[in-house]
């Protein structure tokens, strides 16, 4: 089965999720969302979207993209929603956004990982962290089992309460997302190395005279602030105590393709 798989990352752990998805499918291609290019999936007969959850639910580019994507008629469709434990109805969501194109989401796994949410607290200790790693490597084998048989899957979802409650803020946050940056900051250790500028996927960053500046088309996926050589970004007051974040196997380069 010809399979692409698009992502969306901003520390790493869609990306990946998304690599070992593509190892267990031979020969998926991977396709970054930011990259306009990609915006027909071709003559794929199996496409994937792998992204991070956000405010439990599916981020602003990812619904975006998946708004726009250009997509055959019965093309087999499943998904990984990476997130740090609270999948809530992400996977519901995005079935929902699908069945409104006449789309059928087929299965749709929650990949629990390290948190990258800066803004309450670091990614937890090591200990913790390499289970998560291990167990999503073991489940993502799993997914790979299950969408390379073409069968239906599951869709996850969290607890019902988590549901309702969280799917209420989402829907209250979603249209503020691009102006949350009006919290970041640099501190007097940026050397104006440029790095938060390039891996910024909304180029949303410029740096003037030496030091980033935010220009309000944020899409909240931290980047900046986990990757900056210096740890000189900060959001709010206090990040400077936190633990900065990407995953372990993923690096800059990988984060400019
Ligand atoms: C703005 C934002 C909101 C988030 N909301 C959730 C959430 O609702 N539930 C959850 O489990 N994790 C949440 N997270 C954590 C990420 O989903 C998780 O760390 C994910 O693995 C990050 O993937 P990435 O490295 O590919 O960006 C959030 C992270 C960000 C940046
Ligand atoms: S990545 Fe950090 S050190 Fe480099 S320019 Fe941006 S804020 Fe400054
Ligand atoms: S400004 Fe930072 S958090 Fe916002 S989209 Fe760019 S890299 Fe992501």
């Amino acid at each position: 089965m010809k399979t692409v798989i698009f992502y969306y990352t901003g520390t790493g752990n869609s990306l990946w999720s998304a690599k070992l998805l593509a190892e267990g499918l031979d020969g998926a291609k991977l396709r970054p969302m930011k990259n306009a290019d990609a915006l027909a999936a071709g003559d794929a007969e199996a496409v994937g979207f792998v992204f991070p959850v956000h405010v439990w639910g599916i981020p602003v580019p990812v619904m975006q993209f998946i708004e726009k994507l250009s997509l055959r008629p019965r093309v087999y469709l499943f998904a990984l929603a990476v997130n740090a434990g609270q999948v809530s109805r992400t996977l519901v969501q995005l079935r929902g956004v699908l069945a409104g194109r006449g789309l059928k989401l087929s299965a749709g796994f929650s990949i629990i990982l390290p948190s990258n949410y800066i803004p309450w607290g670091g990614p937890g200790p090591a200990a913790r962290q390499n289970a998560r790693f291990a167990s999503s490597r073991a489940k993502i084998a799993e997914a790979a089992a299950c969408i390379a048989s073409g069968q239906d899957g599951p869709i996850e979802m969290g607890p019902w309460w988590q549901r309702i409650v969280f799917t209420a803020i989402y829907k209250m946050t979603f249209k503020q997302v691009h102006k949350m940056d009006k919290d970041f900051w640099s501190d007097d250790q940026c050397n104006s190395c440029n790095v938060c500028v390039q891996v910024c996927p909304a180029r949303n960053i410029e740096l003037k005279e030496g030091k980033p500046v935010w220009r309000h088309h944020c899409e909240q996926c931290l980047a900046c602030i986990q990757w900056c050589p210096q740890e000189s970004i900060q959001f709010g007051k206090k990040t400077r105590a936190y633990e900065r974040y990407h995953h372990p196997e993923i690096s800059l380069k990988d984060m400019m393709v």
